[in-house]
């Protein structure tokens, strides 16, 4: 209904109406992602020169405390700065021309984590790095693999092109017959891997040269070069870059947004991290081409529009990040709506009110306080302890948003403590690791109370669990490897007929009841499965 204004006041609906259109303004200056790689390809190097070029950073180096490198805003953990690897995830925001760049952290190990994927659930699109020397590795394709399945368009960036690598054309042919994802290179380098001297953007002919900074730790230098003088520069090595645009033209490896947004093209860009040759196309590419935040489904109802009143879901939740504070840290996702600090919205799950009053944004060590966030901005909430992972939170209109899917655990283990004056903080750590999705906890009628069974994605999150209870609950425990590689969700009835079957347990999972039927292999389970037509079993 139309309401008369006076006095150039605005009547409520308007007032609506405008703060929904700023809402949408700022969702769609947004470009949320994370880079994924195998480790080694470069991802924290590539975190920090991304850094560097939105200037929040003076000099690379900042970002991740790698070997003697610099400070360290990413990695918190001692384990981390030990070991040189990323275990935690958190966001890094910074502006880039007109628009708002959420760039969120991933774990870097070797293998695949369900933190990883949880990332990969508060993200609009992906940047993959390959290591031109290495190609495809297999924590590659399993990422690929994800984001086809969520359907997050990914860039891929082949990187470290300032050293001998593989061919240009190879790489692309790999990644189409590996992948199944058609490769649609946006910049082809001239120079093999080794003998980098600059790209030309396939869109507009233009050949960028670039050279490194001395030392590599500012931008790099680049300048325009015209067609004719960069053949006169680079002879043979041009001709070469050139046949190949050609050969490129006619097998139609164009860009196209629809494919790309639809997760089944690419775009390729080739570049050296370390030396920020061609991070600068990267983040401009992000910018043009890369979604904002769009409407996302919910468990009932239609999409949520990004314009709508506030909502997010916790994708990650994290204790200890701060030790003097001993707090925990839900990190959530705004997926529509304005957020400001100390707004009180409501939990999902419970339909209680939660307050937020310390909003953060966090990025390894550093913390800011957050006022107001908007679609796609990720917010810490401090001291939420009422918030798991997966929950949402919402404003005014109730909204649910699906569960974060979670993968069927493939290594199992007991997890014992020797020392009994210890139990109790022994059950508050696996409590809490369990809460924050480090590994999922698994309770055996048999094995009894003092002996829960640890379920992980990858073996990783073993050592990351045992290292969190030694440290942060001063429990050291011994781990008893179990002889089982799959899961399957089974019921009471499954129960009963699994009793009949040696070498097999069924555990309850203590985050949702569910229970686990804990097989040594999959040839295993297919036997069993085939002698009782009655048994359910989910994988
Ligand atoms: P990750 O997070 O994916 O595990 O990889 P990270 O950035 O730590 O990079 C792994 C190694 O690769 C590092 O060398 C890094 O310097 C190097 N690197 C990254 N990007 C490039 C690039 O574009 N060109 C070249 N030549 N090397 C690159 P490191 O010796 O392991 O560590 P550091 O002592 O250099 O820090």
């Amino acid at each position: 209904m139309l309401q008369v204004i006076q006095g150039g006041e605005r009547s409520v609906s308007q007032n609506v109406l405008a703060s929904s259109a700023a809402v949408a303004v700022q969702a769609g200056r947004r470009r949320t992602f994370a880079v994924i790689s195998h480790p080694d390809a470069g991802k924290s190097t590539m975190t920090e020169a991304l850094a560097l070029h939105a200037r929040v950073i003076g000099q690379a180096g900042a970002v991740h405390g790698k070997g003697d490198r610099r400070g360290t805003v990413s990695d918190w953990m001692a384990m981390e700065q030990q070991r040189g690897i990323s275990v935690t995830s958190a966001a890094l925001q910074f502006s880039y021309r007109d628009a708002v760049i959420n760039l969120l952290d991933t774990p870097g190990h070797a293998d695949f984590s369900e933190d990883t994927y949880r990332v990969l659930t508060a993200v609009d699109s992906a940047v993959m790095l390959l290591d031109a020397a290495k190609g495809l590795e297999p924590q590659t394709l399993k990422l690929f693999e994800v984001c086809r399945q969520r359907s997050i368009p990914v860039l891929t960036f082949i990187n470290k092109w300032d050293r001998p690598g593989h061919d240009a054309l190879a790489l692309l042919d790999e990644i189409e017959q590996r992948i199944g994802l058609k490769p649609t290179p946006l910049t082809w380098p001239v120079g093999i891997a080794g003998n980098f001297h600059g790209v030309i953007d396939r869109r507009t002919g233009v050949f960028t040269r670039m050279q490194r900074s001395p030392g590599g730790a500012d931008l790099a230098y680049e300048e325009e070069i015209d067609a004719e003088e960069a053949a006169e520069m680079y002879g043979a090595e041009w001709d070469t870059a050139i046949e190949e645009l050609d050969l490129l033209a006619m097998t139609g490896a164009d860009h196209d947004q629809d494919t790309f947004l639809a997760a089944t093209s690419t775009p390729v860009l080739f570049g050296a991290a370390v030396a920020n040759l061609g991070v600068r196309q990267l983040l401009d590419l992000l910018v043009e081409l890369a979604p904002p935040p769009s409407a996302r489904p919910t468990v009932a109802g239609p999409d949520q529009p990004v314009d709508g009143a506030f909502s997010g879901f916790v994708f990650k939740v994290q204790a200890n990040m701060n030790r003097a504070h001993r707090d925990q840290v839900a990190f959530m996702r705004i997926c529509s709506g304005r957020f400001e600090r100390g707004m009180v919205v409501t939990h999902a799950g419970t339909g209680r009110p939660f307050t937020t009053k310390y909003a953060q944004q966090i990025f390894g060590q550093g913390r800011d306080t957050i006022d107001e966030a908007f679609p796609g901005d990720v917010v810490g909430l401090v001291n939420a302890t009422a918030l798991g992972i997966g929950d949402t939170l919402y404003t005014t209109v109730p909204v649910q948003y699906p569960a974060l899917p979670s993968f069927p655990p493939e290594h199992f283990a007991v997890v014992r403590t020797s020392d009994t004056s210890a139990f109790k903080r022994f059950r508050r750590g696996i409590e809490q690791l369990d809460a924050e999705g480090v590994v999922q906890v698994l309770r055996s009628d048999q094995r009894g109370e003092q002996a829960p069974v640890l379920a992980a994605v990858g073996p990783m999150q073993f050592e990351v669990a045992t290292y969190r209870l030694d440290a942060e609950f001063g429990v050291r425990v011994q781990l008893d490897h179990l002889p089982y590689e799959v899961a399957a969700r089974t019921d009471a009835d499954g129960r009963e007929i699994l009793r009949t079957e040696s070498n097999i347990e069924v555990m309850t999972r203590v985050r949702d009841d569910a229970l686990l039927a804990l097989f040594p292999n999959r040839w295993r389970m297919k036997s069993v499965a085939g002698r009782h037509a009655d048994l359910r079993l989910d994988v």
